[in-house]
This record gives structure tokens, C-alpha cells and sequence, in this order.
């Protein structure tokens, strides 16, 4: 089992990348849980899926239902059972919408039992593709505490690079265990490959690939159309492939 969090700057590319890596990846032997870990949920879209329950829908149940439960209900197997029961079954791999965060209330107790029993959905695949919203302070608070390959993604503004940097710096500080991380440069252009290559040495960021901005892309955006059927001869699609294998997934 190994998982991929793809984390970085708002609307640098991180779904777009995660959508890519997924296109690739189906093809394989391999079975694969995609996660969709930003409130502001937008995989299921380009993946061209829908996905109508989250797993904060399941949390909610739980606290609500709570005390009208009997007393000798097992609430962590409810849960799980019920996390099952939306885990989405797609053609090539799982879907699994995380949805919006607490609320005020105390969740301590249903995010103690999510960790356990995410802990242990997690092992039954090979492969765990998460996209995340932008920053890593929720992947830390939430649920999911080992990540084995940590992919950011940047544009070409100095921001962008900046938040890999954070990044890699908060890391330390919170209680995750990431085994690798790598930068994915995202909408390079001819003009500004180079540049980019020569500022993330300088900042010690090892580079897993460099997508260029792709027409293909910008026009399925505007039409509503799902990335994971983007043709192979898409020159952001050709560069995932390199970068699965830099990454080694
Ligand atoms: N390589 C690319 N070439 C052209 N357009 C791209 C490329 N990658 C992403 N885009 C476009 O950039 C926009 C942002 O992409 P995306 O939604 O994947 O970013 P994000 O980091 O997931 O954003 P958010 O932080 O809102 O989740 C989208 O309109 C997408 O179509
Ligand atoms: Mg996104």
C-alpha cells in the first residue's frame, strides 16, 4: 500500500494532477482508492463522476444519532459499515469524498474512530491517490497520518513556490509522517522551464516532473468536460506518465 497526497498553492493544478494521475493509473493491475480531501470538492468532476455522500455526511449521522442509539451498539463498526457503503466502486479504482469539515460541535470521539477505521480501508488497496485543498494543516487534523509520497504541486509564481517551501517546513511540525516529498511544476511554459528548474535547486526541492500549460486542458475546462478522458497525446498527459515513474507508483 502506498499513499500519494497531492497538496500545494489554491488552484495551482492539484485536482487537474490528481485527475491525470488517476487517468494513468486505472489502466493497471493495481486496486486504487481515490480520496477527494478538499471541503470545496471537485475530483468526482473531473474524473466525470458524481458523487452525492460524503464521508462527513456518515460523521454527522453518527453524532446526531448518537444517544438514540442502544447502548451496546458498536459505533465504530456503524461507522465503517457505513464509510463502505459510499465508498463509490468506478471503473479501475474507488471514490471516496471526505465533504465538509466539522462544526462547532466536539468531534473528537467520531474523528478517533475515523482514524482507526480509515487506517484500515487504507490497507486494502495498493494505492491511495488524495487530493487535497490547499495547505497540509487538514490532512494533519484530519484523519489520514502517514503519506508516503508527498507530491506539491506550484505554478510558476514565486507564491507557488513559496507554499512548497512552507511546506516542507511545516511538515516537521505536525504530526504526519511523510516518507518523500516532490514538487510538481504545474502550466510550465517554454519561457519559464528553465528559471523554475534553477529556483527549486536552489531551494533544495527535488522536481518529479514539469506539466506544461496545455491547451487540451484549458479547453475541457471550459466545456465541462471530465480530465480523465483527456487524449494520451495531451502534452500534460504525456509528462504524468514520466512522472508516475519518477514517483514510483
Ligand atoms: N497544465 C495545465 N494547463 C492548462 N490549464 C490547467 C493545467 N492544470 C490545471 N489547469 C487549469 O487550472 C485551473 C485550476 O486547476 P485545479 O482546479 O486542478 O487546481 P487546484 O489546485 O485543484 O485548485 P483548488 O485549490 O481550487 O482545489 C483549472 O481551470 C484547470 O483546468
Ligand atoms: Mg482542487
Amino acid at each position: 500500500m502506498k499513499v500519494v497526497a497531492i497538496t500545494g498553492k489554491g488552484g495551482t493544478g492539484k485536482t487537474a494532477v490528481a485527475a491525470m494521475l488517476i487517468r494513468w493509473l486505472v489502466n493497471r493491475d493495481a486496486t486504487i482508492l481515490a480520496i477527494d480531501a478538499d471541503p470545496d470538492s471537485n475530483l468526482p468532476e473531473a474524473l466525470g463522476d458524481v458523487v452525492e455522500e460524503t464521508l462527513a455526511d456518515q460523521r454527522e449521522f453518527l453524532l446526531q444519532e448518537r444517544d438514540n442509539l442502544p447502548p451496546d451498539t458498536d459505533k465504530e463498526r456503524l461507522l465503517e459499515s457505513r464509510i463502505y457503503s459510499i465508498l463509490a466502486e468506478r471503473h479501475g479504482y474507488d471514490l471516496l469524498v471526505m465533504g465538509r469539515p466539522e462544526g462547532s460541535g466536539c468531534y473528537c470521539f467520531t474523528n478517533n474512530l475515523l482514524r482507526n477505521i480509515m487506517d484500515r480501508i487504507i490497507k486494502n488497496y495498493d494505492l491511495v491517490i488524495i487530493d487535497t485543498a490547499a495547505g497540509l494543516e487538514h490532512l494533519s487534523r484530519g484523519i489520514i497520518r502517514d503519506v508516503d509520497e508527498l507530491v506539491v504541486v506550484t505554478d510558476g509564481s514565486r507564491r507557488g513556490l513559496q507554499t512548497a517551501e512552507r511546506i516542507r517546513d511545516l511538515e516537521k511540525e505536525l504530526d504526519l509522517k511523510i516518507r518523500h516529498m516532490f514538487v510538481i511544476f504545474n502550466k510550465v511554459t517554454p519561457q519559464n522551464r528553465e528559471r523554475l528548474n534553477k529556483y527549486a535547486q536552489e531551494l533544495g526541492l527535488e522536481v518529479a516532473g514539469m506539466v506544461p500549460f496545455d491547451e487540451d486542458i484549458a479547453r475541457f475546462d471550459l466545456d465541462g468536460k471530465a480530465l480523465s478522458e483527456l487524449p494520451a497525446t495531451s502534452t500534460a498527459v504525456i509528462e504524468m506518465e514520466n512522472i508516475i515513474m519518477k514517483l514510483g507508483i
